[in-house]
């Protein structure tokens, strides 16, 4: 099995830069980095499901959270993680939950030192590294877009990466129209990754038995879907023909069930109250076809099969979601599960050493974010 791709780039890929780190460390409330007694690595715990568990500590019950390793801020640890699974390239960017919780005075300074670090790491592996920057959405308008201007000046950035709440109300909140518009304009890529999941209620009574397998394989991928049936419902990818998406975890479930969506649409009359029925309504399928860019970070060839129905094979583009699932055996300056699963699962759909399997695993990236270009 082998990716054969001229070029290996992965677009799903984060670290946690030293200043967020600190912030982190720093805090007392979910999100935050803790230390227990006896414990080797701190534990990063950023769900709010796991504050019971948080405030429950007494030596001997289960840890909250997740061990957070040198692997989370280490440049050397990314460049060695590349060089094991022979990526050329990655677009790096800061894992949730970014600058959801910073307080509205602060956001835009974080913003900026998120984004120059990024910008530095970049600059010592020219060529090799770009960038997806953090908004400071929690700062006044006026500094969200300025931020969003700055952004231009960075030579490697080639995008945005956005959670699901936007200014607090969600992605279809017409507050939100001038960032569109700014970042349309910009020609800014929206990587839109979930944080949020679903309502704790929905995993029952065992859910903690159950860890974080339920937010995380089930909430996330709900949680973008309904961010983007909710953008599409408000007429955001209309108003903003030039706007690009790349969703996490293949779409989250928007491949699957994109006609169920347009079903109800119509069912319900929602277009025809809208007074925007008729045969120029662009449907759900025509934004996944022309709008919308899929990550490949689903695991198996049956959920990339419906991503390349659904947005077609030059949408879809390699992740790994480093440094997140780190390997089963312990060993983590080895082979990550999180690349070979998902490298096996674009080889059993699309062939070994096929023009399709190279787009995936590289070309859509290069030619989509513009890696060949350096400025
Ligand atoms: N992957 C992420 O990017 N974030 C998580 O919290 C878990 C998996
Ligand atoms: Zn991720």
């Amino acid at each position: 099995m082998t990716a054969t791709s001229s070029k290996v780039v992965d677009i799903h890929t984060h670290m946690y830069p030293s200043t967020y780190i600190k912030l982190l460390e720093s805090r007392d409330s979910i999100p935050l980095i803790r230390r227990f007694p006896g414990v080797k690595d701190p534990r990063y715990v950023i769900l709010d499901a796991e504050a019971k568990l948080l405030d429950a500590q007494d030596g001997d019950s289960q840890l909250p959270g997740r061990p957070i390793t040198s692997h989370y801020s280490s440049l050397e640890q990314k460049i060695h993680f590349m060089n094991t699974h022979k990526i050329d390239i990655s677009v790096i960017s800061l894992a949730n939950p970014w600058l959801d919780f910073i307080a509205t005075d602060e956001a835009e300074e974080m913003a900026q030192s998120v984004n120059q670090e990024f910008s530095q790491m970049c600059a010592q592996h020219p060529g090799r590294l770009f960038f997806f920057a953090t908004l400071p959405l929690t700062a006044p308008l006026n500094a969200l877009l300025s931020s969003i201007e700055h952004l231009k000046t960075l030579k490697y950035c080639r995008g945005v990466i956005l959670g699901t709440s936007g200014l607090g109300k969600g992605l279809d909140d017409s507050d939100l129209e001038p960032v569109f518009a700014a970042l349309a304009a910009n020609k800014l890529t929206i990587f839109l990754h979930p944080h949020y999941g679903l309502p704790n209620e929905v995993w029952g009574p065992k859910a903690d038995e159950y860890g974080h397998i339920l937010p995380l394989a089930l909430g996330f991928p709900m949680e973008t879907t309904i961010a983007v049936a909710r953008m599409y419902l408000a007429g955001v990818f209309d108003k903003f023909a030039d706007l690009r998406l790349l969703l996490a975890h293949s779409g989250g479930t928007l491949p699957f069930l994109a006609g169920r969506i347009e079903s109800c649409i119509v069912h319900d009359g929602y277009w025809v109250r809208e007074g925007k029925a008729g045969p120029s309504r662009r449907t759900i399928w025509e934004v996944l076809k022309t709008q919308v860019h899929l990550d490949a970070v689903v695991y198996s060839e049956v959920g990339l099969q419906a991503a390349i129905a659904a947005s077609g094979v030059d949408r879809l583009m390699f992740g790994t979601d480093h440094p997140f699932f780190p390997p089963l055996n312990s060993d983590e300056q080895g082979e990550w599960e999180s690349m070979t699963w998902n490298l096996k699962a674009v080889c059993k759909a699309l062939g070994d050493g096929s023009e399709e399997n190279k787009a995936v695993m590289g070309n859509n990236a290069i030619r989509v974010l513009r890696l060949d270009e350096q400025d």
